[in-house]
């Protein structure tokens, strides 16, 4: 299981606090970006992340929560994203961003709501690099895992299996050393307030060994 750490509730100063995590065990650095009208709060946008990412050396998860997809897309795709993601319900034209995103050579990752059925996306499935399981609503950190979350990671896990199709599959929201057991057929879990409320490496190591 590979994890990538949230920073959306990261400690002051930021930038060396997100160095510090990046020295530790994580595979990647997840940067939520909030536009204050997909979801009620607004983030850090590009610039500021820029500041507080500039010691960062893990690849970057890029996971928008917002609107208007294609102008975050432009600019986040400066960092080089691993990743990078958009919600299928912000999308009027999913198989259109799906293309833009991989014309800019990065890979595509698509996120779907808790109340967002699997089935909906299915025919999206074989395009994507990954898809991002939202088990919290969107919007903030620190919330309590949805528990239906796990059979939507195993439901597609089982379409993988029996499709043959490539993405991975990641989780995202209430992920502690008791949720991630539950996910155990997810690919990457995202991690925030459990690793940035304790100390990091604590909190890094207990994942790991679950
Ligand atoms: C929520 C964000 C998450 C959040 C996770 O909308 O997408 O990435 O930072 O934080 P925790 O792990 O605290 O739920
Ligand atoms: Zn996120």
């Amino acid at each position: 299981m590979k994890i990538s750490a949230s920073i959306l509730n990261i400690r002051d100063p930021k930038q060396e606090e997100v160095k510090k995590l990046c020295s530790l065990d994580i595979d990647y650095l997840h940067l939520d970006v909030m536009d204050g009208i997909f979801v009620e709060n607004k983030t850090w946008g590009y610039e500021e992340y820029k500041d507080i990412i500039k010691f960062a050396d893990k690849p970057k998860d890029v996971h928008l929560m917002v609107s208007n997809v294609k102008k975050y897309i432009d600019e986040f795709e400066d960092f080089k994203p691993e990743f990078l993601t958009f919600h299928y319900e912000a999308a009027s034209e999913v198989s259109s961003v799906i293309n833009y995103i991989k014309s800019k050579g990065m890979k595509v990752g698509m996120s779907i709501k808790p109340s967002t059925d699997v089935l909906e996306i299915v025919k999206y499935l074989d395009y994507i690099d990954l898809v991002l399981v939202m088990s919290v609503e969107p919007g903030r950190g620190g919330q309590t895992f949805i528990e239906n979350s796990v059979k939507k990671i195993n439901q597609l896990y089982d379409l993988r299996c029996d499709r043959g199709y490539n993405y991975l599959i990641e989780v995202d929201g209430g992920i502690n050393d008791k949720t991630i057991k539950d996910c155990s057929k997810a690919d990457i879990c995202v991690v925030g307030n459990y690793i940035t409320k304790q100390d990091y490496k604590e909190a890094i190591d207990s994942l790991k060994t679950e």
